[in-house]
């Protein structure tokens, strides 16, 4: 037997829109990583005006006083002069666009609630570039890259929008947001209530910091959903690493596993935990995305797309290395290839180019300390501890920073968040985030929402005729909650 790969101690940094990234694999791309995905020409038409607003590029100090172009979107269509609300997206790591487009929840419920749509791009994503062009290039450009400063960039784009656009001085503010957006969502309400009157806080593990849940609960919750959705699925995939490293081991291995995959470039003996951390980011991104209908968010995708999937792994699990592989070479091209336009493969290439990896990174190595973790028992994948200090090592030799892990702890409450109010936290049973999620309610006005079908963030999708019964309650629910906040507002106004 071949020796366990000695990879990296660190697990995976996850996009939190969320895509996972090895650290290691990471490394040669962090500024190359490029899309695979078209946009979508699934989404209906969404119409809004881009509008750009000076922002302050330090909120919280005052010797650097520049200022830069935050941009937002408005929709206000449907929206009630006087007193309508404004529903507000809180923009998490990527082009604001991309969020508006995938958020069709809003754009279902605008009319009903006589809304304003405002979507708000978080800085250094998209266009919203503190130092233009040069925003990554230095630590000291980086540094103003923070959730705080993004929320507080929110609070005051919101207060200006009152104060400046005729009508708007009564409108109640609800925040929304998905995933990392969600949690910014949560943590708005928390840190400016009297900003916004509530928020839904949508996939948004505001606990999957150190300390507050086990690190390897999210993977469980990837192999589950492999599990539970095709004989012999994760059972499969929970052998495949063994027989990557068997079948690579030799020259004419590596490159029958370059050929069968359809690679762009051909593997060497190097390239092998780089293709692996590809295959495991693979299987997670499709949990994220197991959507009951097809959808183009990460990938364009089947409906149920883990069921396809395993189709390709349904057979006995003591077949040949190679008859292993093969299966999962076809299964990687449902995530890769289901539009049948793919060249090759590209293991430096995961998901979509709306989403910004490089940020989202320096995030992780600052503030936004996930640990992950996998045993190989309770999970499909290999086996890796968290470790914190080598997460801190490779940090330190990419940015020139190291991670402060108790932090978010400390300035978001960590698990005892109930003075809060007027947060509602939905999470999808099928969404490994949900393992860092608040699924269970503290009190009437800090309430979870379980949507046992859901995968990331479905119920801020669009409408859609397969949509699982469960999400379409939790869609009620939070409309539910959304005018009873916008009442209260009124009586006391
Ligand atoms: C693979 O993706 C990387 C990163 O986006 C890119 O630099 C490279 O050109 C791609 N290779 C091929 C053959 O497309
Ligand atoms: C910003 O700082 C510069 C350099 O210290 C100073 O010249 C300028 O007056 C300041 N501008 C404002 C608006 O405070
Ligand atoms: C979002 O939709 C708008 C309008 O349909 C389109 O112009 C834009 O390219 C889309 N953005 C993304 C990232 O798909
Ligand atoms: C940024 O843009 C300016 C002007 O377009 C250019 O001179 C400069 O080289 C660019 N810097 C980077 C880091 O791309
Ligand atoms: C890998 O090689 C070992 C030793 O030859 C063998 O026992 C095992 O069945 C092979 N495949 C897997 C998936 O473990
Ligand atoms: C699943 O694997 C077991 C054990 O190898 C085997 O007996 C069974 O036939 C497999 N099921 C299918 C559907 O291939
Ligand atoms: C993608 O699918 C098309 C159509 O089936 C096929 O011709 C092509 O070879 C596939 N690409 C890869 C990399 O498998
Ligand atoms: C949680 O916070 C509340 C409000 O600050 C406080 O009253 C309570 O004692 C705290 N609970 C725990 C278990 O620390």
């Amino acid at each position: 037997m071949q020796a366990p790969v000695k990879t990296v101690f660190l697990s995976q940094v996850l996009l939190i829109v969320f895509i996972i990234l090895h650290v290691e694999a990471l490394k040669p791309h962090l500024l190359s990583r490029r899309s695979v995905t078209r946009s979508s020409s699934l989404h209906r038409s969404v119409f809004y005006k881009t509008f750009y607003f000076d922002q302050q590029i330090d909120h919280f100090g005052f010797l650097e006083n520049g200022t830069f172009k935050q941009r937002y979107l408005v929709n206000d269509e449907h929206w009630h002069k006087n007193g309508g609300p404004i529903l507000f997206y809180t923009g998490n790591e990527g082009d604001i666009t991309w969020f508006c487009n995938n958020t069709g929840f809003m754009w279902d419920i605008a009319e009903e609630l006589a809304a304003m749509l405002v979507f708000a791009e978080h800085r250094y994503y998209g266009e919203s570039m503190p130092f233009g062009n040069e925003s990554y290039s230095n630590a000291k450009y980086l540094n103003y890259l923070t959730s705080e400063q993004a929320l507080a960039d929110f609070a005051v784009l919101i207060k200006s929008l009152k104060k400046t656009l005729p009508g708007a001085q009564n409108s109640p503010v609800i925040a929304i947001g998905g995933s990392y957006g969600g949690m910014l969502a949560a943590w708005l309400r928390m840190k400016y209530p009297n900003v916004v009157i509530g928020s839904l806080a949508a996939s948004a593990p505001i606990w999957q910091f150190s300390g507050m849940v086990p690190c390897g609960d999210f993977y469980k919750i990837v192999s589950q959903d492999f599990a539970n959705s095709g004989i012999n699925c994760s059972k499969n995939i929970r052998r495949s690493w063994t027989a990557i490293n068997n079948v690579s081991s030799t020259a004419e291995g590596l490159q029958w596993l370059s050929q069968e995959f359809g690679l762009c470039s051909s593997l060497k003996e190097e390239d092998i935990n780089d293709f692996k951390a590809w295959l495991q980011e693979t299987w997670v991104n499709l949990a994220m995305v197991d959507y009951p209908y097809e959808a183009n968010f990460l990938q364009h995708l089947p409906r149920w797309p883990i069921k396809v999937v395993c189709t390709h792994l349904r057979f006995d699990t003591d077949v040949s290395d190679k008859q292993l592989l093969h299966g999962i070479s076809q299964a990687v091209r449902v995530y890769y290839n289901y539009t049948g336009s793919a060249v090759c493969l590209n293991v430096s290439e995961t998901a979509t180019e709306s989403l910004g990896i490089r940020g989202w990174f320096y995030q992780s190595c600052t503030e936004m300390v996930m640990p992950m973790c996998t045993d190989g028992v309770q999970d499909m994948f290999e086996a890796m501890a968290w470790n914190f200090q080598a997460f801190s090592d490779e940090c330190y030799a990419l940015f020139g920073v190291r991670p402060r892990e108790d932090w978010a702890d400390t300035v978001y409450g960590g698990k005892n968040i109930s003075s809060h109010s007027n947060i509602i936290f939905s999470n999808g049973g099928l969404d490994p985030w949900m393992s860092g999620g608040v699924t269970k309610s503290f009190s009437e006005s800090l309430v979870a929402i379980l949507i046992p079908d859901g995968a990331h963030h479905l119920d801020l999708r669009f409408n859609n005729e397969y949509d699982p019964p469960s999400v379409l309650l939790a869609r009620e629910l939070e409309v539910k909650y959304f005018k009873q906040w916008i009442k209260q507002y009124k009586s006391a106004h």
